[in-house]
């Protein structure tokens, strides 16, 4: 994907004429452009033709309709639409393509819906496995997270849509998200935390971004200087429009002075907002120069005609359609990574799976309803049940049984609207305690159930992991601990049963220590979108050779997180990033800690050979180059990645070294079929070696320069 290349005389009049348009309005009106004048609309300007600039969330849809002054679903029967899998199953498919389409399925649906910027995507990194909001995120990487999210940006803004990069910037927790502050060192920061946003924005060419509720150097970030003038407007020559998160302003003349664009909140009282009635006050008294309302406006306006909003000639939208749903279940399949696979247990049998019994919750459950900002309301959700039945067809038995509990049911009796709740909360707290004695009992006769069964069925898959309950806005999870038993329920049923698929969804990694050595076969699922138990059925009986890669660690624990190890997580008022440079995988590798799978992993069902391999100097770039052969019998798609060392100084006289991915491509590929593929490195001439490898832990060679 190459970067946007902006025409230089379109920008110039475009530039002009949003500053003449500027011109012509008062101040009412332009305070009225620069705050949220319903939850997720600003005020237009009729008499002069300017509309009001209309938001709506995802990344995984377009969100449902609100009420203007409340958080209460309008109930409206024409907003379900495409439910696209969450970012973080996005990234596992390494593909750019997959990525770009992703987001030109949000952009026709968002225009389709009549929005003008779409909430999306969010590029934080995954510093902890336990961010509730991890599944919203790509991956803890930053050259990945990146190249995918910008591929992304493309794609949603190819429908004439703005894309919202958030949260700018180091929104890595959600505890006490919004007034938490960050401590980090700056050169880390640039180096770790700060590219994605690069990418989305330069790359990608994304017209809009929005701040983050937290603190850093001891400056919100919706109206720190130096986030947006020193980086974001000097350094990075950014034009487009910053948003602020929704009640992350907290300071009328900041927020005015700072490089933020528009404010956004959450209460009705529109005319209160900072850069509202407030700010008019300042200007009036002379505190606040109308100067900075006007670049505010101009640059809204320039956005309005970026996206054609006053010109006649905007794309159009759509929504629901077939090729939207293929879309997703495309990205649905290349999304699902294969674990581990012994002794062949996987694909299953379609011949031999005559009486299959699928067990876990998850196999039975939607997600599209759930996660905070980002849920949505699915045209429908295909479970991973219903995926199997449809492939099976009546050829075959399916029954289900829950084999664990989350209390779902009983939950949804006594439904509380979410934001409205963490808002009010103040923003994020370490998730809430289950009441573990109320769900014992139950859980235990669904065990024993779920042992009965199992002997009695050819095939045996369970379908467990996460929900939207862990998976979640507004809270971080307290462990890596697989919720609702299922430990115990995986150990007994693998005891009896070793031979079960076992399948996990969720949006960041559990413990699996406890029973991951009597599994034959572990695939992971995330939360696959509306065609996810479609494309799982079709991996799990091998109509799909899976090609999904981990975009993060799979960590056997979440002290084996330097976030945690090293550093700080979840910690009330201020939290230091201790581990520097050695966030994520780069720290497992400098200090030997194995995890139960590394970032890049995810096997298929062919075999690949990597051949002829070399690295050579393109001026101030590298290329890496080798051929990948299909040695197997099935057509399948591989992954090669490149990584550089890295040195981040000394342990007791030993350098301390570090791989990092600066390369990767995806190929597909019949049995017997070659390709060759060239690689150029991100960055500059690397210092260390290359490496080039199917994952992390799977280099197949090396190089120096
Ligand atoms: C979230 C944003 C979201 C906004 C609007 C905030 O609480 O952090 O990601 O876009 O709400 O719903």
């Amino acid at each position: 994907m190459e970067p946007m290349v902006k025409d230089r005389d379109n920008e110039k009049e475009l530039w002009q004429k949003a500053e003449e348009l500027t011109g012509k309005l008062t101040l009412d009106e332009k305070i009225g452009m620069i705050h949220g004048a319903r939850l997720f609309q600003t005020q237009g300007v009729s008499r002069l033709g300017i509309p009001p600039l209309k938001m709506s969330d995802g990344p995984m849809g377009v969100r449902q309709e609100f009420l203007p002054d409340q958080w209460k679903a309008v109930g409206n029967t024409d907003d379900y639409v495409t439910y696209l899998p969450c970012c973080s199953a996005l990234a596992a498919t390494w593909n750019r393509t997959v990525c770009y389409e992703a987001g030109k399925v949000l952009g026709a649906e968002a225009r389709g819906r009549g929005k003008d910027v779409i909430l999306a995507p969010g590029v934080n990194l995954k510093r902890s496995p336990l961010c509730g909001r991890n599944f919203e995120y790509f991956s803890e990487d930053p050259y990945l997270t990146g190249e995918l999210a910008a591929a992304f940006v493309q794609g949603v803004q190819s429908f004439d849509v703005a894309a919202c990069v958030k949260h700018f910037a180091v929104n890595n927790q959600e505890t006490e998200r919004l007034w938490m502050e960050v401590k980090i060192d700056e050169a880390v920061l640039r180096e770790l935390y700060l590219p994605a946003f690069y990418a989305a924005l330069k790359k990608g060419g994304a017209y809009t971004v929005m701040g983050a509720y937290n603190k850093l150097y001891g400056e919100h970030c919706c109206q720190s200087e130096f986030l947006l003038k020193q980086i974001l407007r000097t350094e990075w020559e950014y034009d487009g429009v910053v948003i602020s998160d929704w009640g992350a302003v907290h300071d009328t003349q900041a927020a005015a002075d700072s490089q933020l664009d528009i404010e956004m909140s959450v209460t009705s009282d529109f005319d209160a907002y900072f850069m509202a009635a407030p700010l008019k006050k300042a200007i009036e008294e002379g505190r606040v120069k109308e100067e900075a309302v006007n670049e505010k406006v101009t640059r809204i306006l320039a956005l309005m005609m970026r996206l054609h909003m006053m010109d006649g000639t905007r794309k159009r939208g759509c929504y629901n359609t077939e090729g939207h749903r293929q879309t997703a279940l495309q990205a649905a399949r290349e999304s699902v990574v294969l674990l581990k696979n012994e002794k062949g247990r996987l694909p299953l049998s379609r011949e031999e799976g005559k009486k299959v019994l699928v067990i876990g919750e998850n196999g039975n459950r939607t997600h599209s309803d759930g996660g905070g900002s980002g849920e949505i309301k699915a045209l429908y959700e295909i479970t991973p049940l219903m995926g199997i039945k449809k492939l099976l067809g009546g050829n075959a038995q399916v029954d289900y049984i829950p084999g664990y509990t989350s209390g779902q049911k009983e939950k949804e009796a006594g439904q509380v609207n979410w934001q409205q709740a963490s808002l009010e909360q103040g923003g994020g707290h370490t998730q809430r305690q289950e009441d573990k004695e109320a769900f014992a009992k139950e859980r235990t006769r669904l065990l024993r159930q779920a042992l009965e069964l199992a002997p009695l069925y050819d095939q045996v898959i369970f379908v467990g992991g996460l929900n939207h309950d862990q998976d979640c806005e507004g809270s971080d999870r307290a462990d890596m601990k697989l919720p609702y038993e299922q430990d115990r329920l995986l150990l007994e049923l693998l005891s009896l049963r070793p031979d079960t698929a076992v399948v996990l969804l969720g949006g960041s990694p559990v413990e699996m220590g406890r029973w991951i050595d009597r599994a034959d076969s572990l695939v992971w699922a995330w939360y696959g979108g509306m065609e996810g138990g479609t494309a799982l059925a079709e991996v799990l009986y091998g109509l799909v050779n899976p090609s999904g890669k981990l975009p993060e660690s799979f960590y056997k624990t979440h002290m084996d997180c330097s976030a945690h190890c090293l550093g700080e997580f979840g910690k009330k008022g201020q939290v230091e990033y201790r581990e520097g440079r050695l966030a994520g995988y780069r720290y497992l590798e400098a200090w030997g800690v194995e995890p139960e799978f590394c970032f890049g992993h995810g096997l298929s069902y062919t075999t690949f050979s990597l051949e002829g391999g070399a690295a050579c100097k393109r001026g101030e770039k590298v290329c890496v180059s080798c051929i990948v052969r299909n040695t197997g019998n099935r057509g399948g798609a591989e992954t090669v990645q490149v990584y550089v060392s890295s040195q981040a100084g000394e342990r007791g006289g030993i350098p301390v070294v570090f791989w990092e991915l600066k390369g990767f491509e995806k190929v597909f590929l019949e049995p017997g079929e070659t390709k060759n593929i060239v690689i150029e490195l991100e960055g500059g001439l690397p210092e260390g070696r290359i490496a080039l490898g199917t994952s992390l832990k799977e280099i197949r060679m090396e190089f120096s320069l």
